[in-house]
Formats: structure tokens, C-alpha cells, sequence
């Protein structure tokens, strides 16, 4: 049996997240990690922050904070959005705090090296000697030589997105004390991926059943791959192992470098925790784990190509990714989110005014899977009233509160006589089309989402069709087995709702009477008729409530004027 090891992209503890970074690579694992476990499968699911990186240091320099004092911070204030919104990881911590982690960066550092699959080179670099320090990335900034924009950074343009070499910004200045910058030579380690992409991770690759778009993003970078530099002359990282660092000092590991490391010393730290120090071994060096990274698109090639490099190049028997569903990119009313212009919706705040649990599901049924998509709160909107409040709460609450009334709050049961010709009207006449979690299971999440609201639809069909509110008067007997069919289906439905709206359909479950955990109560399959029945007749119905309170005009107004759109 394979087991599955789930991550998402360790979010960068530097500034809240939003809803594009949580749908494209958090709650598609989330919905994925239930629902496999929902089908009995071992899963793992690991998160954290990372925390290391130039944007992390100038950010927190600003601030005047401590480092650490900012990181940490930020992965609390990131966790408290997850939890807001149910993603839920098995382990959550941090690269600068984990136990693990920087010596598992620096034996992966070392071991590369050994296994020859690093270079050294001495070049130049700017230097500030009043601050005094390397001016690494972001420490710098000067007149773009390309579009001539004075406020270029050391790495990249913002004005012509260029990336930019450093040593040839015209008027270089240190970003923190202004000063003009002196050029000094300094040693740096390279990962050879030429070399990593000759020994295995070329062939691997183009072996590799990749979806479409990672392909696509990919494309000839494999062929004109060069060695990266992945060390940096600054404090805040994980320190170059002192054996290799050849008495060279204020050198630390590139972020890029030990951040997926983060995967496997969250592992480990797991494992520790549990006391099974040894148990991280089964996950990431056993031949049949699924390693499945959720990942936005602008990191594919660290996951598809570098990380892997890394995984192989120690030769310690790590697996290579599985699959790498990758999210394009997830807009708001037609613009990027960006917290600093205010173009956002922060979700500590949403949740305070709205259901967390129907922005999932419309944050999934609008997810970017195959093209950039978007926010829309008309579509929120209507995503809440129409689709989970008139399909599935609506249909929920006229069938439980008739029987509320009229049957004594108990499910009448499906005499057999019954339950011929409502299967066939309710699975093959209404629409009924199946089970959603076989798309899940692809990474096809829209159509999961669609899937089950289509569901919803078929038994709204059944139900206006056979009408059991009129039939009762002449036939109570039949007009229970209708209902009580209708009920049979409901649990269905709480149960393919559970990885989409965890509470919800908890509640939902609860109203139909059941006991204990619905994400305890396993998968259901598509119905085959006469086979698919759980609930026992007699079952007393929990307290009725409404599931999905509907969203005025208003309400979405007022959010829209706050935008200013
Ligand atoms: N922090 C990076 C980002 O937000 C993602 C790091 S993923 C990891 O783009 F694998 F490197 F951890
Ligand atoms: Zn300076």
C-alpha cells in the first residue's frame, strides 16, 4: 500500500497570507490529505514557515526587530489563518526553530559536496564597509542598467522585471546606511545541476507523468540548466558547516537551499515528537511513499527540478516527487492581491463577518488549476446563496423539519418494495453523477466541487419530483420511504462535503441523527443501486439548524466599496 507524504510550500514568514496563496497551494492539499484519509489511506501532511532569506532580514531590519522576534512572529500569525480556516497539518513549524533542521541543512550541504556534486567559486561582490557586510540580493540598490529606473534592486527591477548582476547597477548604494558600496572578492559553493541533471534528474524527469502545466513551465530549463550559487555572505541562515567553510566566516546557506530541507526536519521533528525518532525514515525513504508537493507555479522548478537534485544528489535513498500539483495564479476583481496597496481581503478579518467554510468552497469551486482565475465577491456571493444554501441547506431543512413534524423526528426507513424504483429515479433519472473523490484524486478539485453540487441538484430533482409533502396525505408509507431515501442521500453528501467544509458537514451529519466524527465514517463510493443505504430506519434526527446562512446584497457591497472597486 503506498502512503501518501502531502506538503505545500512553506510560506514565507514575512506578512499574512491571503486567498490566493491559500488556494493555490494550502487548501487543495487539505482537501486532498481528508479526503484520502476519508478512504482509509496513511497520510502525512507537513507545513511550516521559512524563514530564512534576504526578504526576511530587510523586512525585519525595518521593523528594528530581532530576527527571530519577527519570524516568529509570522508563523504564528500564519497558523492562526490556517486554523481559521481548517488546514490542518499534521506537523507546523518553523526552518529557523526546528530542531532538526539546521544540521540536517548542513549534513545535505556536506554530503553533496563529498558525493562531488558541488563547486566553489571567488568572485566579487559588493561590500559596505560602514554597515559593515556583504550586500546580498535586496542590500542593494542603484540605477537599473537596462531601463534606466533609479530605484532598481541588487537582484531584480522592479519597473522592467529584469534580473539584474549586481556589479553592474549604475550608482550602487547599500540600501540600509546609503553609502556607495566597495567591490571585495569573496568564495561561494555551487549545486553543479548540470551535473546532478547527467547523473539522473534529466532522465528522471522527461520519464516522469508530470501534469500539463508543469511541463509547460519547465520547458527547456532543463537544457540550459547552470550551477546556482546556494551559499550567501550574511548571519541570518543556517551557518556553512565549519569544516567546509575553509576558515571563512558570516557565510550562511542560500534559503533556497535549506527551505525544502524544511520538509524532511519537519518530518523528523514529527517523528521525535511522537517518540519514533526513526519513524521519518519510513516516509521519505521508502520506495512506495507518494511524495506530493501543492506548490504555486513560480515555484515549480525548485520543486521539479532543484529539490530533487538535492533528494538524489545526497544518495541517501530519498524519494523523488510523485506528483507536483501546481497552481496558477489567483487574482482579486480582476487586479493582483497586493496587502501593501490594499488591494486584498485579509482572511483573519473576512472570517470575522463571514463563513470561513463557504469562502473554501468557493475559494475550491474558483481554484487556478489550469489558468489564472480570481476572487469575485458577486461569484462568492452567489457561490454561498445559490449553490450551498438553496441545493444543500435548503434541501436539507425541508426534508428534516418534515419529518420533524411529521414522523416524529425519525428516519421512516426504505421498505424494500420502495427501494427499486427510487434508486432508479434517484440515481439514474435525477442526474445523480457520481463521486467527487475520484477527482480529488487526479488534482481535479473544481471538478470535485462541481461534482458534488451536481449530486446536490439530483436529489432536489427527486425530491420536487416526488413531491412526498403532497404524497403523505394518501400514501404516508411511500411518502416516507421517499424521504427517508432522500435522507440516505444527505449522508452521502455530508460525507463528500467533509474535506470541502469540514464543520459544516459535521452539522449536517448531526442532523441526521448519526454519532460521532463524519470524517470517521469513511468514503462512500457511488451508490449502486439497492447497495447503498447506511442509515437504520428509526434513527432520531439531531437538533435542526440552518447550514448556510445567506449573504445579503449589502454585506457584499460594503466589501466591494471598501476595495474601492
Ligand atoms: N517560501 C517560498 C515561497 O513562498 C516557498 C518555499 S517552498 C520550499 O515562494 F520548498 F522551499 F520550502
Ligand atoms: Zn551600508
Amino acid at each position: 500500500m503506498p502512503r501518501y507524504l502531502v506538503t505545500s510550500a512553506l510560506p514565507y514568514a514575512n506578512g499574512p497570507i491571503h486567498f490566493g496563496h491559500i488556494t493555490g497551494a494550502y487548501l487543495p492539499a487539505d482537501v486532498y490529505v481528508r479526503t484520502l484519509r476519508m478512504q482509509g489511506e496513511e497520510v502525512l501532511y507537513v507545513c511550516g514557515t521559512d524563514e530564512h532569506g534576504v526578504a526576511i532580514t530587510v523586512n525585519a531590519e525595518a521593523e528594528r526587530k530581532p530576527y527571530a522576534e519577527y519570524v516568529a512572529h509570522w508563523r504564528d500569525e500564519i497558523k492562526r489563518t490556517f486554523d481559521r480556516y481548517g488546514i490542518e497539518f499534521d506537523v507546523w513549524s518553523g526552518t529557523s526553530v526546528s530542531p532538526p533542521h539546521a544540521e540536517l541543512s548542513q549534513h545535505f550541504f556536506a554530503r553533496l559536496d563529498e558525493r562531488g556534486f558541488l563547486a566553489q567559486k571567488v568572485q566579487e561582490q559588493l561590500y559596505c564597509t560602514r554597515c559593515p557586510r556583504y550586500l546580498a540580493d535586496r542590500y542593494v540598490e542603484g540605477t537599473c542598467y537596462v531601463c534606466g529606473h533609479e530605484k532598481a534592486r541588487g537582484d531584480e527591477c522592479p519597473k522592467c522585471a529584469s534580473w539584474l548582476d549586481p556589479l553592474k547597477l549604475k550608482d550602487p548604494r547599500c540600501k540600509v546606511c546609503g553609502s556607495a558600496p566597495e567591490r571585495r572578492s569573496t568564495r561561494h559553493w555551487y549545486l553543479d545541476l548540470p551535473k546532478l541533471r547527467d547523473a539522473h534528474i534529466g532522465a528522471w524527469f522527461a520519464g516522469h507523468p508530470w501534469k500539463q502545466n508543469v511541463k509547460g513551465y519547465i520547458g527547456n530549463q532543463l537544457a540550459e540548466i547552470e550551477p546556482r550559487p546556494i551559499t550567501r555572505d550574511m548571519s541570518w541562515g543556517v551557518p556553512l558547516p565549519a569544516d567546509r567553510a575553509g576558515g571563512e566566516t558570516g557565510k550562511v546557506l542560500y534559503v533556497w537551499f535549506d527551505a525544502p530541507i524544511g520538509y524532511v526536519s519537519f518530518t523528523r521533528e514529527w517523528a521525535a515528537a511522537r517518540g519514533e525518532p526513526e519513524a521519518w525514515k519510513r516516509w521519505w525513504c521508502e520506495p512506495d511513499t507518494r511524495l506530493v508537493h501543492f506548490i504555486g507555479k513560480d515555484n515549480i522548478p525548485f520543486h521539479c527540478l532543484v529539490f530533487p537534485s538535492m533528494l538524489f544528489g545526497v544518495g541517501e535513498g530519498y524519494v523523488l516527487p510523485w506528483q507536483v500539483p501546481a497552481n496558477e495564479f489567483y487574482n482579486l476583481e480582476g487586479r493582483k492581491f497586493s496587502t501593501s496597496q490594499r488591494w486584498t481581503i485579509p482572511p483573519l478579518d473576512f472570517a470575522e463577518r463571514f463563513d470561513a467554510e463557504s469562502a473554501r468552497f468557493y475559494l475550491v469551486l474558483s481554484m487556478p488549476e489550469s489558468a489564472d482565475s480570481e476572487w469575485r465577491w458577486d461569484e462568492f456571493q452567489a457561490c454561498n446563496n445559490s449553490q450551498l444554501a438553496d441545493k444543500i441547506g435548503n434541501l436539507a431543512s425541508r426534508v428534516l423539519r418534515f419529518l420533524e413534524k411529521n414522523y416524529e423526528a425519525r428516519l421512516p426507513g426504505t421498505p424494500d418494495e420502495h427501494a427499486a424504483e427510487l434508486d432508479r429515479v434517484l440515481l439514474s433519472e435525477c442526474g445523480a453523477i457520481g463521486d467527487p473523490g475520484e477527482h480529488v484524486r487526479e488534482f481535479r478539485f473544481r471538478r470535485a466541487a462541481e461534482t458534488l453540487l451536481a449530486n446536490a441538484v439530483a436529489a432536489n430533482v427527486y425530491i420536487d419530483r416526488l413531491a412526498p409533502w403532497a404524497l403523505r396525505k394518501t400514501d404516508p408509507a411511500r411518502a416516507g420511504a421517499v424521504l427517508d431515501t432522500c435522507c440516505q442521500y444527505l449522508a452521502l453528501i455530508a460525507r463528500w462535503l467533509a474535506p470541502f467544509t469540514p464543520l459544516k458537514a459535521q452539522a449536517l451529519w448531526e442532523q441526521l441523527g448519526c454519532n460521532g466524527r463524519v470524517a470517521q465514517a469513511g468514503w462512500p463510493a457511488a451508490p449502486r443501486p439497492g447497495a447503498w443505504r447506511t442509515l437504520p430506519a428509526g434513527q432520531k434526527l439531531g437538533v435542526l439548524g440552518g447550514l448556510f446562512p445567506k449573504i445579503e446584497n449589502d454585506a457584499i457591497a460594503a466589501e466591494r466599496a471598501k476595495l474601492g472597486a
